[in-house]
């Protein structure tokens, strides 16, 4: 008989967000009247805008013509789109150029896959509470032992980011080969400083490591001086690797374009110890397990970056941020302790009394019709926080917040 991937078995429970998706259909059967306000899973609700949609149509008249119709696209991505990207980075004051891109369906998919080009017997730090996806990507490819039933894996390392250390975490005490960062943070809505960051940079090169980076919510920062890139930093060509996505930021989550950038000075070694160019690993990779994002959609993603599609998403990203103002500040007023959503579009409260995050999850459920996501399901550090995004209807961000203060009762 077949036999299967026995690490799918160390993962815990299923992934968080179809776990919520399962409580709130289990809670709306049973309350079809109930009308649920939905800050769980970060999913943007805004329209595309005109410009981005506009350029789609666009795109997908050209596949009608026989002069202009197009099969398979390059699977790194078309070129223009390349280009704009590369000119994007250099306007935030990042080197990179066009062909250390690669367009993708997502960072998730990007953020999973890449763990599959490095060896299984490097050592991995993540923070926690982290992005599950890092996490359980790697339990998947067997470089963890088992899950401790309280969301940490024992071969993992693990950095704390706690209201204590600012959400800024620490270096590792220990060897780590390859380390997952995120900034503006999912789940904590924190933003490493500068100075920080540049230490990781310093370190990881030190220790011949490689920072993951992954920066999916980079338009969000509102706050000046603040790192968008990783590429901004000295160095950090030759030990990071970047992940982008036009999901949040542009409203991409259903059509879905991300990118990922690998510089090409970007080396890990082999068995014999000699250097070897990730790039040319994650483009073997990529080209023969990917097809490429599709020609409307990649013209989509390119007028982001016109003047028009710029000011559009600025309008949508400042919407956004003007919701997780309200939801900030609402809370705080009621008396919760709130972090994040200053330059991140997610709100990291810690729950009345540490209460158990599940539980906070149920009672917001039961009695206010609001679903957040409970901040154990991001690790271990994340009991007794409790996110809430800030991606809805400004309406229903102001109806959650005035259900969370009248009808609330811990
Ligand atoms: C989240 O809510 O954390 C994100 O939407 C998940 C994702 O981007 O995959």
């Amino acid at each position: 008989m077949a036999k299967i991937n026995s690490n799918y078995q160390k993962l815990q429970a299923g992934y968080l967000f179809p776990e919520i998706g399962r409580r709130v259909r289990a809670f709306s059967q049973q309350n079809p009247e109930a009308k649920i306000i939905r800050l769980g899973i970060g999913d943007v609700v805004l329209p595309l805008p005109n410009p981005i949609i506009q350029a789609m149509k666009l795109g997908a008249d050209e596949l009608a013509q026989r002069g202009t119709f197009k099969g398979y696209g390059p699977e790194q991505g078309y070129d223009f789109l390349l280009a704009a990207i590369a000119e994007h980075y250099r306007s935030q004051g990042a080197s990179v150029e066009a062909d250390e891109v690669f367009v993708s369906d997502g960072s998730k998919c990007d953020t999973a896959n890449i763990q599959e080009i490095f060896a299984l017997d490097n050592t991995i730090a993540v923070t926690d509470p982290v992005y599950p996806v890092y996490v359980d990507t790697n339990v998947m490819a067997g470089r963890t032992g088992m899950s401790d039933g309280k969301g940490r894996y024992a071969g993992l390392t693990y950095l704390p980011t706690t209201v204590e250390n600012k959400f800024e975490p620490a270096l590792p005490e220990i060897p780590v080969d390859i380390v997952y960062l995120c900034s503006p943070n999912n789940p904590t809505g924190a933003v490493m400083s500068r100075a920080n960051l540049q230490k990781w940079v310093d370190w990881a090169k030190k220790n011949e490591a490689i920072i993951l980076f992954d920066a999916a919510y980079e338009a969000f920062i509102q706050e000046p001086g603040h790192v968008h890139s990783i590429f901004e930093l000295p160095g950090a060509r030759e030990v990071a690797i970047e992940f982008r996505s036009f999901s949040k930021t542009a409203g991409f989550t259903g059509t879905r374009c991300a990118y990922t950038v690998v510089p090409k000075e970007l080396m890990a070694r082999n068995d014999k110890g000699e250097k070897v160019a990730i790039h040319s690993l994650w483009m073997r990779r990529q080209t023969t397990k990917f097809n490429g994002v599709s020609y409307p959609i990649q013209k989509a993603a390119a007028a982001v970056f016109s003047i028009e599609g710029k000011a559009a998403i600025e309008e949508n990203i400042s919407y956004t941020m003007e919701n997780a103002r309200l939801i900030r500040e609402g809370l705080s007023s009621l008396g919760f302790s709130v972090n994040g959503g200053v330059n991140a579009p997610y709100i990291w409260l810690e729950t009345p009394g540490k209460m158990d995050s599940w539980a906070f999850f149920d009672q917001l459920l039961n009695q206010c019709h609001v679903v957040g996501t409970p901040g154990s399901g991001f690790g271990s550090c994340g009991q007794g926080y409790f996110r809430i995004s800030a991606f809805g209807f400004r309406e229903n961000v102001e109806a959650a917040i005035e259900r969370i203060r009248t009808q609330l009762k811990l």
